[in-house]
């Protein structure tokens, strides 16, 4: 099976793909290396040991698009833009690269009767929790331009179903990956400065940060800090694969993919230091914008339709993350 994989350079992309090849699944990556780099993807040939077509092209150019997906069986779509703060800033290049990009994905799939996709979304469609844990099923609605084009993407994907019922879409929310690949050969390489958690405490393990900004201690949780499902990358990745396999049958099904647990801030700060040996200097700073309390998934239903759930504990989040960090201390440079 030949599996076409848009932002397949990019972190969770790059971390699939080893698994899709570990696998026997042939693969064409689709990227245009907007936030990612080609050496990502050499990396996945050296930890494999085998070689692979990639093209570099926005899924916005239709026209290359559905030339480059010719001879595939079904779509792993990763590309997009993905940080909040910047959707804030600029929501109509996010409209236009998730939405817009997607859209001309779906038609360049029409084209060339592809009627399989795998497609990430996230845990941000659900908002401000309701109930915990998160179920499938929780109202969705979301706080930003980031998560409306998620929310969007969703909602055309069910429509698309319903006007034909032969598409076998799989819709994964995932909750907050974290992690890199055993060899520290590949991970997350963020530009300039992290807006997520666990890059920034690698960041400041090593030196390049002074502190970690704590964003808020008086929530309602445990310890007063957020709490969030961190998943594994690699059993993320392991996940799609599980996906696809479960698409042998059509049908649209939403499927969050993460642990079950939440840790809070001040619980990763604590495993990060036991795995990298370094203090983590931090300070408590205001909540963030637009921040919530809680949120972790039930992991139920991904047990149920894909056989699937995450093995990694949060130390070994931490250790691959550091390993990553030390022999990566600039990224991929
Ligand atoms: P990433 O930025 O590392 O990977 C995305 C890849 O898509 C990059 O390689 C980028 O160059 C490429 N890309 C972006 N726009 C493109 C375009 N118009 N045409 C072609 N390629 C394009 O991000 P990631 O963390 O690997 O996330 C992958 C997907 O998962 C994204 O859709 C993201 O929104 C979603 N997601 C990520 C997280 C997370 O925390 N990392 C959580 C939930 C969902
Ligand atoms: C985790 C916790 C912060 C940084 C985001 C997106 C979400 C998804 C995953 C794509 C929170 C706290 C963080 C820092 C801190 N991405 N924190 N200091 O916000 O749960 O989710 O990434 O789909 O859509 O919103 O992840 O890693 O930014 O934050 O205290 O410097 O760490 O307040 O409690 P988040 P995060």
């Amino acid at each position: 099976m030949k599996i076409f994989i848009t932002g397949g350079a990019g972190y969770i992309g790059t971390h699939t793909c080893v698994e899709l090849l570990d696998n026997g699944y042939e693969i064409v990556v689709y990227d245009n290396f907007s936030n990612s780099s080609v050496e990502a993807l050499r990396r996945v040939e050296t930890i494999t040991h085998k070689s692979f077509t990639y093209i570099s092209g926005d899924i916005r150019d239709e026209t290359l698009l559905s030339n480059s997906m010719v001879g595939c069986d079904a779509v792993i779509h990763f590309a997009g833009l993905k940080a909040v703060g910047e959707s804030v800033a600029k929501p109509l290049e996010y409209y236009d690269n998730n939405v817009n990009g997607t859209l001309c994905l779906l038609r360049a799939m029409q084209k060339n009767t592809i009627k399989t996709i795998v497609f990430s979304s996230s845990a941000t469609v659900y908002g401000d929790p309701e109930f915990l844990p998160l179920t499938e099923d929780h109202p969705l609605r979301t706080t930003n331009p980031y998560g409306q084009t998620k929310l969007v993407v969703e909602e055309i994907l069910r429509d698309l179903y319903a006007s034909d019922p032969q598409w076998k879409i799989m819709i994964l929310r995932y909750f907050n990956p974290v992690g890199a690949h055993e060899s520290g050969l590949i991970g997350e390489d963020p530009q300039g400065i992290p807006n997520n958690l666990m890059p920034f405490i690698a960041q400041v393990a090593i030196g390049r940060r002074d502190y970690l900004n704590v964003f808020g201690d008086d929530y309602s949780t445990h310890d007063g800090t957020g709490v969030r499902d961190y998943i594994h990358v690699v059993d993320l990745a392991h996940g799609h694969l599980k996906a696809l396999q479960a698409l042998s049958v059509p049908q649209c099904t939403a499927i969050n993919l993460g642990t079950g647990t939440g840790y809070s801030v001040l619980e990763v700060v604590k495993a990060f230091e036991v795995a990298s040996g370094n203090n983590i200097a931090y300070q408590i700073s205001p909540r963030r914008e637009g921040d919530i309390a809680a949120c972790y998934a039930h992991p139920q239903k991904a047990k149920e339709l894909l056989h699937w759930s995450a093995m990694k504990s949060l130390e070994t989040m931490c250790r691959d993350t550091w390993n990553f960090q030390t022999k990566n201390p600039k990224g991929y440079g």
